[in-house]
């Protein structure tokens, strides 16, 4: 499908996002972890999650959907029989990583496998650390997927270990948390910012405390000790997903007259550094009644149209607006003056080489842009051409590239299209729903 976006219309409303991602993908999986029945209300059910619902059911936890209520029955992680095939994770890293932690623990050969562009992505950095604990994985020569899982009989318990991450992750972290479950003392994962802590906050609701401790130059360690229960089940909504949010507030920032309020959106602070960079730029955007929901902070976000100015982002912040990158893309190249992104290598090992492959596209719709080994910089401007772009199999430069077309001095066409609905399903009818012009267009 191709999306095609025409400037000149505002988005104006009030629009519900679609459930999060990484809290839809870790209540799945965790649910199929405890022992019992636990309900997830509004799941996110989008092309990254399906493939975390079928392996749960491989495992033995049964599940069924009534409209948005995903209801989850296990026998707990202890018990998971081996799946009868290989896994397949489609395009998500979140559930190829977290997957392989849980199946560690459990202790069931398993192989584990995805798409081209997931067997692409780097998996020594899980691979390594949970052999260290004694886990009997291994993956390609090259440190990628497909990972092969052998069984290890459940008496037999991991190395309690101190690991290093080199870098922060939260799918890494996550994934060695749950193999820690079946340690024989206490796992403590040092990673050197702090990435986004669902995990922690979900574990710790179901009985498995995590904890964290930040030192001054922004190190964070977390220790499990696993406990002696089993995990309890729970019953959770997740909140709207700010990085599905984030392609929304963009788009009403730069597109003159808009004005949305977008409720029930999670302000986890380890999500929401593209909110203080937008600010930082002098974007309109406030947060509303935020609560705390289920161990997870909630608020409203409001947003209108303004000028924004150029910025320099680096260190901690990156970590804290990671997936954010395209939607920044967006908001710099529509910002008066350049801005220039440092610190952020692992963007090129993401859903594509978002380094590489944000710049490319920008240039192919007229914006100046400037590739750095751990970057980028855009040039500003105020009339941006248009023009026919591809997403490289990535959902979020899909939707960065189409909200540009909202502020752009002509249209923007967005090639394979489809690819936004690995996580935000129904983009671009909300899109058009909030008053947008655009229209969806078989390829030809
Ligand atoms: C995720 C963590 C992030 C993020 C990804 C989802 C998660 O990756 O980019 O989209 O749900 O844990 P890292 O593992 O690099 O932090």
């Amino acid at each position: 499908m191709n999306l095609i976006v025409r400037p000149g219309r505002p988005l104006q409303g009030t629009c519900p996002v679609p459930g999060d991602k990484s809290i839809s993908h870790r209540a799945i999986l965790f649910a199929a972890m405890a022992e019992g029945r636990s309900a997830i209300e509004g799941v996110l059910i989008s092309g990254v999650t399906k493939p975390m619902l079928e392996a749960i059911r491989e495992v033995g936890a049964a599940w069924n959907l009534e409209g948005r209520r995903l209801n989850v029955h296990s026998p707990g992680w202890p018990r998971w029989h081996p799946p009868a095939t290989p896994l397949a994770c489609g395009n998500s890293a979140t559930t190829l990583r977290l997957l392989a932690g849980a199946l560690a623990a459990a202790g069931v050969p398993a192989t584990l496998d995805g798409s081209e562009g997931l067997r692409r992505r780097p998996m020594g950095r899980l691979i390594e650390p949970l052999q260290k604990m004694g886990v009997p994985i291994r993956g390609t020569e090259a440190g990628t997927a497909p990972l092969v899982l052998s069984a290890r009989p459940l008496h037999q318990r991991l190395r309690a270990l101190e690991i290093r991450l080199p870098v922060a992750s939260a799918q890494v972290k996550s994934a060695l948390l749950l193999a820690a479950l079946a340690a024989d003392g206490p796992v403590t994962v040092v990673e050197p910012q702090l990435s986004r802590d669902h995990t922690e906050r979900l574990l710790h609701a179901m009985g498995a405390t995590v904890e964290t401790t930040l030192a001054d130059d922004g190190t964070a360690r977390h220790t499990l000790t696993p406990p002696s229960r089993s995990l309890s089940p729970f019953t959770l909504v997740p909140p709207g997903d700010f990085s599905s949010a984030a392609f929304l507030i963009v788009a009403a920032l730069i597109t003159p007259g808009s004005h949305l309020r977008l409720p029930g959106v999670g302000l986890n602070p380890g999500r929401t550094g593209l909110l203080d960079t937008l600010q930082e730029m002098g974007g309109w955007v406030r947060v509303l009644e935020i609560r705390e929901r289920q161990g997870e902070p909630v608020g409203e976000i409001e947003v209108r149209h303004s000028p924004l100015r150029g910025i320099r982002i680096g260190g901690a912040r990156v970590p804290a607006m990671i997936d954010e990158f395209p939607a920044f893309a967006a908001a710099a190249a529509c910002a008066e003056g350049s801005s220039e992104v440092h610190g952020a290598e692992e963007l090129r090992h993401k859903e594509s080489d978002r380094i590489g492959a944000l710049c490319e596209e920008l240039r192919k719709v007229g914006v100046e842009t400037e590739e750095y080994r751990d970057g980028f910089r855009i040039v500003g401007r105020r009339a941006i051409p248009g023009g026919v772009c591809d997403p490289h199999g990535d959902h979020r430069l899909a939707m960065a590239m189409a909200v540009l077309g909202l502020a752009a001095a002509g249209p923007i066409r967005v090639r394979h299209a489809e690819i936004t609905e690995e996580s935000f399903p129904d983009f671009a009818g909300v899109l058009q729903r909030l008053g947008a012009d655009v229209r969806l267009e078989r390829e030809a």
